[in-house]
C-alpha cells in the first residue's frame, strides 16, 4: 500500500484545499492513529492509519463505485455547457472523488449508469476484447417479428461494421412492440441504428444491465448508490486482469 503525504490524503478527501487542511494540522485538529499531527508533509498509510480530522474519523477511499438510474435529459459526460450532467446529479461531498461514467447512454436513454473513478476497471469494462454484454428494454414504433430476432442472431449490418450476435426477445407486439435486447458492444447509437437497419424506431430506451450488473429497479430516476462488495466482486471478476 502506497505511503502518501497527509495534507495531500485529506485533500483528496475532499476536507479542504492544500492549504486549508495545512491550517488543520497547524491547528491541532488531526491525530494519526491516536497521536496529533504536527507535520502536514508526514508520510501516512491512509488504509491502514486511523486519521482523525477535528473529531471525525476519515473514511478514505481510493475508489468509488456508484450505480445510477440514469434519467433522460441528462448527458452521459462529466462537463457540459448546454445541459446538466449525470455528475451533477452526485452529491458535493462526493465531488473529490473526481468520478465520470463508465460508457455513454444517450440523452435520452435511461437506466443503468455506472460511475466510478477507477480507470483501471472502467477500461476494461469497455474494452471491446472483454465483450461485456449490455441488456436493454425498448419500446419500438412498429411491429418486431421473428425476422428480426434472426436477422439480430446473425449480426446486424450498419454503415461502419457489422454488429456481433445480439439476442432479441419480444415482449408484446403491435403497432408498437415491447422488446429485451442485448449487444456485445456498445457504439455510438447502436440500439437505435440496429432497428433502424430495418426501419424501426426506438422511442424509448433502458439500459438494465451491463455485465453481471443489474439495474436496481428501486432506485428512482436520478437516484444512485455504492455498488455493493458482491456487485463490485461480480464485476471485477467479469471484467477480468488479463489485458
Ligand atoms: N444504444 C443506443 O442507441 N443508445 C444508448 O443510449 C445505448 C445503446
Amino acid at each position: 500500500m502506497k505511503r502518501e503525504r497527509l495534507d495531500k490524503v485529506l485533500a483528496n478527501m475532499g476536507k479542504g484545499t492544500r492549504k486549508e487542511v495545512k491550517a488543520l494540522v497547524k491547528a491541532r485538529l488531526v491525530t494519526v492513529d491516536g497521536k496529533l499531527a504536527t507535520d502536514p508533509g508526514m508520510h501516512v498509510i491512509p488504509e491502514q492509519q486511523e486519521i482523525i480530522v477535528d473529531g471525525e474519523p476519515l473514511d478514505f477511499k481510493r475508489f468509488i463505485y456508484i450505480m445510477m438510474n440514469k434519467p433522460q435529459g441528462v448527458i452521459s459526460a462529466t462537463e457540459d455547457n448546454m445541459h446538466e450532467t449525470v455528475v451533477d446529479l452526485l452529491p458535493e461531498e462526493w465531488f473529490h472523488y473526481k468520478v465520470f461514467p463508465v460508457g455513454r447512454l444517450d440523452i435520452d436513454t435511461e437506466g443503468l449508469l455506472l460511475l466510478t473513478n477507477d480507470g483501471h476497471l472502467s477500461h476494461s469494462l469497455l474494452s471491446p476484447k472483454k465483450k461485456v454484454d449490455k441488456e436493454y428494454f425498448a419500446r419500438i414504433e412498429g411491429r418486431v417479428t421473428q425476422e428480426h430476432i434472426d436477422q439480430f442472431a446473425k449480426g446486424v449490418e450498419l454503415e461502419d461494421f457489422t454488429t456481433l450476435p445480439a439476442r432479441l426477445e419480444i415482449l408484446s407486439q403491435g403497432e408498437t412492440s415491447e422488446i429485451r435486447v442485448t449487444i456485445m458492444e456498445g457504439k455510438f447509437h447502436q440500439v437505435k441504428r440496429m432497428f433502424a437497419a430495418f426501419g424501426l424506431k426506438v422511442v424509448y430506451l433502458q439500459r438494465l444491465r451491463m455485465g453481471s450488473l443489474h439495474l436496481d429497479e428501486s432506485l428512482e430516476l436520478g437516484d444512485y448508490r455504492e455498488l455493493t462488495e458482491q456487485e463490485l466482486d461480480a464485476l471485477r471478476n467479469r471484467a477480468g486482469d488479463d489485458e
